[in-house]
């Protein structure tokens, strides 16, 4: 299976790539962590921390949907967008090939 491309905005508003399999059950908050991003996933992939928090900036539609699980966490924090998700909860899959996004983690 193809390998997908992940597009991550830097503080300086320009973009790094990551190649991520997606045939390993990875999710994108345990590529962003492998990969030496300022996540915490401080619960471990269990949307119950929101410190793994990004803001999708392309591809938001295709992505799998929204739990309710999910959703509680996210309004839970203050720097929520209309385009907010939790990185633990996105498996890895084809749909994902260019997304773009940028990493909020906790908001501090
Ligand atoms: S790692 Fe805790 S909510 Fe995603």
């Amino acid at each position: 299976m193809a390998d997908i491309k992940i597009h991550i905005q830097n503080p300086d508003l320009s973009f790094s790539t990551l190649e991520a399999p997606t045939d390993m059950g990875l999710s994108l908050m345990e590529i962003l962590k492998g990969n030496d991003y300022d996540i915490l996933a401080t619960c471990g992939g269990m949307a119950l921390c929101a410190t793994c928090h990004v803001e999708v900036l392309q591809g938001f539609d295709a992505l799998p949907p929204i739990t309710d699980d999910e959703y509680a966490m996210l309004d839970t924090l203050p720097n929520i967008t209309p385009t907010s998700r939790l990185s633990c909860q996105l498996k890895l899959n084809e749909q994902m090939d260019n997304i773009k996004v940028k990493i909020w983690g906790d908001g501090h």
